[in-house]
């Protein structure tokens, strides 16, 4: 079987994985913090680092610094940083602090869309709308997510028909990618692989990503699947980081070091420096005061003799 001989991989663990940290005694995580993580990723070979979002602050707290966080990070040649931007307010934001990739998020699912976005699915189009034009007028690329793409929090099962609808219209509104979010990780490889198939139909597979979460441990089995169908990007996190404040039970994506792993493993060609993504994690988990959650990253340390 053909799987393709190299894969993107975009770490979203500075967005995707702090968004879910709580504010605790030492207040959210220092901007500094934030910003060393990011360029220690893209240092690592990364080719794109999810940065931060430009989501209210009410509704997400850790990410209250993100104009700081952005402007903030000594940018690489060649690495992107894209940034969510759920509205025109975020997405004006976002430029003004020097974004040059956004990324707008839907969802398959009615009921995350309106506890996420505060918001139904038809009118969250309509808010992106704007946003993807703005980009356009200002040369701004603009990435797609689709969550809940297998199960949701609050609905249960989602049919793959609804995954490629959003999809769809995702793509209609200009962007150049669509990223399928196993917001819950609940995804076995038969289920991942019943909805790639409905999505391909409607989207050439080239334009889409695939965004796993961990938390039934099948992100990785997940990954394997959707590489037999043709599927090259995949988002994952340093040191397995994260969750959603809106999917309660959520995990973190998978861990980008055992993506990595994996990857290495079949032969496929990444650019990432698997011992760089693990140093990088390691420094953050001593920030958060976390073991970080990758088993090829703990293996790697343990092989070093090194402490986790
Ligand atoms: P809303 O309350 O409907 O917004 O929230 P609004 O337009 O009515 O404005 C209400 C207030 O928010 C106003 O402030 C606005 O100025 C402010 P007030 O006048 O009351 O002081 N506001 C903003 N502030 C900063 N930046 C903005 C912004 N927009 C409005 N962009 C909104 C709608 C989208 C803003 C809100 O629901 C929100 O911020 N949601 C973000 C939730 C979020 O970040 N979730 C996690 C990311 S998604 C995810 O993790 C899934 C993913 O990883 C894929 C997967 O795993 O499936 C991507
Ligand atoms: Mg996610």
């Amino acid at each position: 079987m053909n799987l393709p001989a190299s894969v993107r991989i975009v770490d979203v663990g500075p967005r995707d994985g702090l968004q879910n940290e709580p504010l605790v005694a030492g207040g959210p995580v220092p901007t500094a913090v934030k910003i060393e993580l990011i360029e220690r990723l893209a240092a690592a070979g990364l080719p794109a680092v999810e940065a931060t979002a430009f989501v209210s602050p009410r509704w997400v707290p850790q990410m209250a610094d993100q104009a700081e966080v952005l402007a903030g990070i000594r940018r690489r040649p060649g690495t992107r940083y894209p940034v969510l931007t759920p509205n025109l307010k975020g997405f004006e934001a976002a430029l003004a602090a020097g974004a040059d990739e956004v990324a707008i998020f839907g969802a398959a699912s009615e009921s995350f869309s309106m506890k996420n976005i505060n918001c139904g699915i038809a009118e969250s189009i309509e808010r992106f709308r704007p946003v993807a034009e703005a980009a356009a007028r200002a040369g701004v690329r603009v990435r797609g997510y689709v969550s809940c793409v297998v199960g949701c929090p609050y609905e249960g099962a989602i049919a793959p028909a609804a995954v490629a609808e959003v999809a769809r219209r995702l793509l209609d509104l200009g962007c150049y990618e669509v990223s399928l979010g196993d917001t819950v990780g609940v995804g076995t490889p038969g289920r991942i692989r019943a909805m790639l198939d409905a999505v391909a139909a409607r989207i050439p597979v080239a334009q889409l990503a695939g965004h796993y979460h961990d938390t039934w441990g099948m992100a990785a089995a997940n990954i394997y699947a959707s590489l037999e169908a043709g599927v090259a990007t995949f988002d994952s996190s340093v040191a397995g980081l994260g969750g959603c404040p809106y999917a309660k039970g959520a995990s973190g994506n998978v861990a980008t070091e055992d993506v990595l792993y994996l990857l290495h493993g079949l032969g496929i060609e990444t650019g990432v420096d698997i011992e760089a993504v693990a140093a990088a994690g390691r420094f953050i988990c001593g920030v958060l005061g976390k073991v970080p959650a990758t088993r090829a990253g703990l293996a790697l340390a343990a092989q070093r003799g090194q402490a986790a």
